[in-house]
């Protein structure tokens, strides 16, 4: 019931309706904590903005991120996951791109005064993120050099992106990681388990091509799911050799991990 009314609002009369409720609840509870936007300007939907950046920079300590690392965080949005190394950095940088220029405009003006934190807008066309992008993304080639970085990391981007793109761009990650060097990302995985589960979070009801399935046919873009067996493949070829997969409980009801089921792969 809840659902068809739903459907008969307009997203974009939805999408006022949500954002006058969040300026009403910022005007009755402002955010002062810097460079978490006000929540009536937050791009990222879904979770609290300052709690899923902290808990993804525990995950990244865990896994060796040091003061003095080179990081790439690619699909930066709004830097939901460079706030927390503000100062911990101290002698690394952080790189970010994203094909968002509102979230790159937005980091660019709150991070102004962190020169070792510099953010890229891209061009690349995606149907939900950048309609309006020049370059597809299977053709992108990321702007900087060979093994410059130690780590690379994207949260909630190639849960976007198709199977062609997400092949070009994991290619990429494997040109700019240093030999040694780390790739945490996350995926929404088909396998056994994901394709059987009872009540997921996320239903992948649509097949879209022989390696994924997405939630919503109108705009795959939306949510997209990669078969496990294909994205393990993936690696394989392109030289990134998988450490640990852990699994979101998007659709493993018993696991406590994040809510995406994460790839930690070293070049
Ligand atoms: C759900 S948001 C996640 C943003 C950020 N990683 C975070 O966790 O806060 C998805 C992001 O992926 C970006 N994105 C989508 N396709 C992309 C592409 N081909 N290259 C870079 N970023 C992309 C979108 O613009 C958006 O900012």
């Amino acid at each position: 019931m809840l659902s068809r009314l739903k459907q008969m609002v307009p997203l974009s009369v939805r999408q006022e309706i949500k954002r006058q409720m969040a300026a009403r609840e910022d005007r009755r509870d402002p955010i002062t904590t810097p460079r978490v936007p006000p929540r009536a300007e937050t791009l990222i939907g879904g979770g609290d903005f300052e709690h899923v950046g902290d808990e993804f920079f525990d995950i990244l300590k865990r896994h060796g991120l040091s003061p003095d690392m080179q990081i790439l965080d690619v699909g930066c949005g709004q830097g939901r996951m460079a706030r927390p190394m503000v100062g911990f950095l101290t002698n690394g940088s952080y790189q970010g791109f994203d094909i968002s220029s509102d979230g790159i405009d937005w980091c660019q003006l709150h991070y102004a005064d962190q020169p070792n934190f510099q953010f890229i807008h891209i061009p690349v066309y995606n149907k939900r993120y950048n309609p309006g992008g020049a370059v597809q993304a299977s053709d992108f080639v990321f702007p900087y050099e060979d093994e410059r970085f130690d780590l690379v990391f994207l949260t909630s981007v190639f849960t976007h992106m198709f199977a062609d793109d997400v092949r070009q761009y994991l290619a990429q990650i494997q040109r700019v990681l240093k030999p040694g060097g780390k790739a945490l990302i996350t995926w929404f995985l088909l396998n056994e388990k994901s394709l059987s589960a009872e009540n997921p979070i996320l239903n992948f009801a649509f097949e879209f091509d022989d390696v994924s399935r997405t939630t919503t046919p109108k705009t795959p873009e939306a949510a997209l799911a990669f078969d496990e067996g294909f994205v393990r493949g993936l690696y394989e070829e392109l030289g990134l050799s998988i450490e640990t997969v852990e699994y979101g409980h998007w659709a493993q009801a018993d696991s406590t991990f994040q809510l995406q089921d994460m790839v930690v792969a070293v070049k």
